[in-house]
């Protein structure tokens, strides 16, 4: 029978075996502590509904006066949230979109051919694989190193780019590893996209999330190579369900324009954002104040309990952590991380993920979130090392 469907959607649907035991385990009724948990509004922290409500239900959304960078106003929030960084960024080079995920595929479709290369970290998060099969645009990845911390292996990123290849990501602070580009390491960045003309695709969504030092810089104000910043409410101000994110180029002037013309016609193809939730941006922008209050709070109390209890076995400790919502366990290798999540969902009730999950390229590591409520993460940690 002749093909119906295109190539890039020949997804494995099937589910592997660890979502298959959770899925199991969940509907047999048998208790679940969750220690994967990424999605905030599920984690008992107190939103001001009422403010959230009365800026979504603005007057000014009756009217459809669409712009294809996103409403001024929404704009002007977003720059002034930069400043707030001590960082400058013109209106002009920021376009809102409905995710961090639609901004990843605006700049994949202004920079790649199908089949051209797109350089990412490993381990990071599992979105990209997705994302660039419906682009049609070819990962490559490249390490990074732990040794008392996380570094790029420059080496393995310069080993990675061809003669296809037209960008690299970077997430900053990355995800799960909790680590940020270091100003040397942003220097080095720089030296090699612009020599080798690539551009630079900075996710930020975890950037106000540090738990120790100084603030790092933001790549929204890179101006030695084209660079693409990313970020959006789902982390920020914890609000994943209003689909508000944003894209700011930042680079050498020629590029610059000539990107943000391009990326502009791709925005007004979709004029995806919608009237309510882009006059709510600013508001909606207010409320990280309190909600980071509240969830580097719990992630602070969560890692300082993880610490008091893993002196209570030998095998088990946890890489350093700079930034963000998530631990990374380094455990024995006796089995696959996949088995040992399975053993531990079916042996101790507790559902945490295996690195491969992340990429990690080599067996022994688990991830555990710390914005799980308090009481969970506890006793859950409790169980895991238990295991020990
Ligand atoms: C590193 C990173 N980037 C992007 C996203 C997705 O963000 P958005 O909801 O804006 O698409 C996530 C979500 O977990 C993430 O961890």
């Amino acid at each position: 029978m002749e093909e119906v469907f295109a190539e890039r959607t020949n997804w494995n649907l099937e589910a592997n075996p660890l979502s298959e035991a959770n899925a199991r385990h969940r509907a047999s009724g048998k208790p679940l502590l969750d220690l994967t948990i990424s999605n905030p509004t599920e984690c008992g922290f107190e939103y001001d509904r009422r403010a959230i409500l009365e800026a979504l239900a603005n007057p000014a959304s009756f009217a459809y006066d669409p712009d294809p960078r996103g409403l001024l106003s929404a704009r002007q929030a977003v720059a002034t949230y930069y400043v707030g960084r001590g960082v400058e960024v013109p209106v002009d080079g920021i376009i809102l979109t409905t995710s961090t995920s639609e901004a990843y595929s605006f700049v994949s479709r202004t920079l790649c051919n199908p089949g051209d290369e797109i350089l990412i970290p490993e381990p990071s998060y599992p979105l990209f694989a997705f994302l660039a099969d419906i682009q049609d645009v070819k990962l490559v990845r490249y390490r990074l190193d732990y040794d008392y911390g996380w570094q790029i292996n420059f080496q393995a990123l310069q080993q990675g780019i061809t003669a296809r290849t037209r960008g690299v990501i970077v997430v900053h602070p990355n995800n799960p590893t909790g680590h940020f580009t270091k100003p040397q390491e942003l220097e080095k960045l720089n030296e090699i996209c612009a020599a080798r003309n690539l551009a630079i695709i900075a996710d930020e969504v975890f950037l106000d999330f540090m738990l120790q030092g100084e603030a790092p810089f933001s790549f929204a104000q890179n101006s030695a190579a084209l660079t693409f910043t990313m970020s959006g409410l789902s982390k920020i101000s914890g609000l994943p369900q209003m689909k508000a994110g944003w894209l700011v180029t930042s680079g050498p002037e020629q590029l610059k324009s000539q990107a943000l013309a391009r990326l502009e016609i791709i925005a007004d193809t979709y004029l995806s954002m919608n009237a309510p939730v882009q006059w709510a941006i600013p508001a909606l922008l207010d409320q990280r104040h309190p909600f980071q209050k509240q969830l580097l709070g719990r992630v602070r109390r969560n890692l300082a309990e993880l610490d008091r209890q893993l002196p209570t076995q030998k095998s088990c400790a946890r890489l350093a952590v700079e930034a963000g919502w998530y631990a990374v366990l380094r455990v024995p290798a006796t089995r696959s991380d996949e088995e040992l999540a399975i053993e531990l969902l079916a042996e101790r009730n507790i559902y945490v993920h295996p690195g491969h999950f992340y990429d990690f390229p080599s067996e022994g590591f688990l991830i555990v979130s710390l914005i799980t409520r308090e009481e969970d993460f506890s006793a859950g940690v409790k169980l895991l090392l238990s295991m020990f």
